[in-house]
C-alpha cells in the first residue's frame, strides 16, 4: 500500500490545522482513499519559531526545492499566503507533476485562470475550496450541487475578520483597534490585515465566487469595493438604535450579459438573516433560476475550519489519483477557459 506524501508550504494558522487533521483523522483518510498519508516536508520562514503543533525538526526546511523538487512528494498544500513568490512555487510544483491544494484567494483571484490551465496541461489537480468562506464548502456547492442551474445572484458575508470586528463593536461597544488585535490573535486576519479591513479580501472572494457561479472570467479589477475603516463605534450604536445592523456585504449579480460585483458596508434590518451572522462566521445566499434561494453558512476563518476544507480537497485529489483522473475530473472547480466577460 503506497503512502501518499505531502509537501506543506507554510505552518501557521491554517498549516497547523492541516497537520492536526491529517494526524487525528488518519483512520478516516485511509478508509476513504485506501492508503496512509504523511507530511514529508514543510517550508517555513523561521525554523526556531514556537508552533501550535508538534512537528519533528527534520521535517522543517527553509529551502523551497526540498519540497517542490522532491520526487517522492505527490501533493503540495500551499498555506503560506502571498502572491508572486507563491505563484512561482505553484507553477514549478505543477510542472513537476505535483497536485496542488491551496487556501490562497489573493493568488487565485489574480492568477487562478493561469494556474488551472497549467494544472490541466500537466494532468494535475488544483483545488482551492478554502480560499472562499473558510470551512463552508461553497465552491463545491456552486460547481457540483448547483451545476445544472443558472446562478443569477450571490450575496453575503465573506470576510470573517471584518464580521468579527463589526459584531464586537456593535454588541459590546469595543474599540476598533482592540477587536482587530483580537481577530489577529485568533488567527482570523491575514498576516497584513489591510486587505481584510479595506474590503479587498472580500472582493477577491467575490471575484472567485462570481467566476465559478457565472462561468465567466471575472477580473478582480472589475470588482468595486469599500471596507470598514470609515465606520465608527457611534455609527454602529446609532444604527442599532434605529433597528439596523451594519455588515460588510459582497454582492454579485447577473442580468443577461451584464455582471456586477461589489463589496461594501450595508445596513440590514435586524430581522434580515444576514444580520444575525456573527463573529467570524460567513453566510452567502446563492440564487438560481431553477432552485430559487439557497444559503451557505458556517465558520469563515480560523485554523481547524479552514484546514477542514484544505484536507477535504486533499481527499478529492487522492480519490482522483486512485481513479487515475487527475486534471480532468468533472467535479473539479475550474475557471472557464473559453467563456469571457461579454464586453471582451
Ligand atoms: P500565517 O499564520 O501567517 O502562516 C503563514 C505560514 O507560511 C507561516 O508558517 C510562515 O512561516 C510561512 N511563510 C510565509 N511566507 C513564507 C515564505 N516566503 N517562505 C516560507 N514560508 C513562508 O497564515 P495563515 O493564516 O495560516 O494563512 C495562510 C493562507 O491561508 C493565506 O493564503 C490565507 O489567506 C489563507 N486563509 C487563511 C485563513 C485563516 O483563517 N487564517 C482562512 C482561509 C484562507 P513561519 O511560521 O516560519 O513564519
Ligand atoms: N482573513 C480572512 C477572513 C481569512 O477574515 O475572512 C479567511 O479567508
Amino acid at each position: 500500500m503506497k503512502t501518499i506524501s505531502i509537501g506543506l508550504l507554510g505552518l501557521g494558522t491554517v498549516g497547523s490545522g492541516v497537520v492536526k487533521i491529517i494526524e487525528r483523522n488518519q483512520d478516516k483518510l485511509i478508509h476513504q482513499i485506501g492508503c496512509p498519508v504523511r507530511i514529508k516536508k514543510i517550508l517555513v520562514k523561521n525554523l526556531n519559531k514556537e508552533r501550535d503543533v508538534e512537528v519533528p525538526e527534520e521535517k522543517l526546511t527553509l529551502n523551497p526545492a526540498d519540497v517542490l523538487d522532491d520526487p517522492e512528494i505527490d501533493v503540495i498544500i500551499e498555506v503560506m499566503g502571498g502572491i508572486d513568490e507563491t505563484r512561482a512555487y505553484l507553477l514549478e510544483a505543477l510542472k513537476n507533476k505535483k497536485h496542488v491544494v491551496t487556501a490562497n484567494k489573493d493568488l487565485m483571484a489574480l492568477y487562478g485562470s493561469e494556474l488551472l490551465t497549467v494544472a490541466t496541461d500537466n494532468q494535475c489537480d488544483l483545488f482551492y475550496e478554502a480560499s472562499v468562506a473558510g470551512g463552508i464548502p461553497i465552491l463545491r456547492g456552486l460547481v457540483d450541487g448547483l451545476s445544472s442551474d443558472r446562478i443569477t445572484k450571490m450575496m453575503g458575508i465573506v470576510n470573517g475578520t471584518t464580521n468579527f470586528i463589526l459584531t464586537k463593536m456593535s454588541k459590546n461597544g469595543s474599540a476598533y483597534q482592540d477587536v482587530l488585535k483580537e481577530a489577529q490573535a485568533l488567527g482570523y486576519a491575514e498576516a497584513d490585515p489591510t486587505a481584510d479591513v479595506s474590503g479587498l479580501d472580500a472582493a477577491r472572494k467575490m471575484a472567485i465566487l462570481s467566476t465559478l457561479g457565472f462561468s465567466m472570467n471575472i477580473d478582480l479589477a472589475d470588482v468595486k469595493y469599500e471596507g470598514i475603516t470609515g465606520i465608527s463605534e457611534e455609527d454602529l450604536v446609532y444604527s442599532k438604535r434605529l433597528g439596523y445592523t451594519m455588515k460588510l456585504i459582497g454582492l454579485s449579480s447577473r442580468d443577461g450579459d451584464k455582471v456586477e460585483v461589489s463589496v461594501q458596508p450595508a445596513l440590514l434590518p435586524e430581522h434580515h438573516p444576514l444580520a444575525s451572522v456573527n463573529n467570524e462566521y460567513n453566510a452567502v445566499y446563492v440564487y438560481g433560476e431553477a432552485v430559487g434561494e439557497t444559503m451557505f453558512y458556517g465558520p469563515g476563518a480560523g485554523s481547524l475550519p479552514t484546514a477542514t476544507a484544505v484536507v477535504s480537497d486533499l481527499v478529492s485529489v487522492m480519490k482522483n489519483m486512485r481513479l487515475g483522473v487527475n486534471g480532468r475530473s468533472a467535479v473539479s472547480p475550474q475557471y472557464s477557459k473559453t467563456l469571457k466577460k461579454p464586453s471582451e
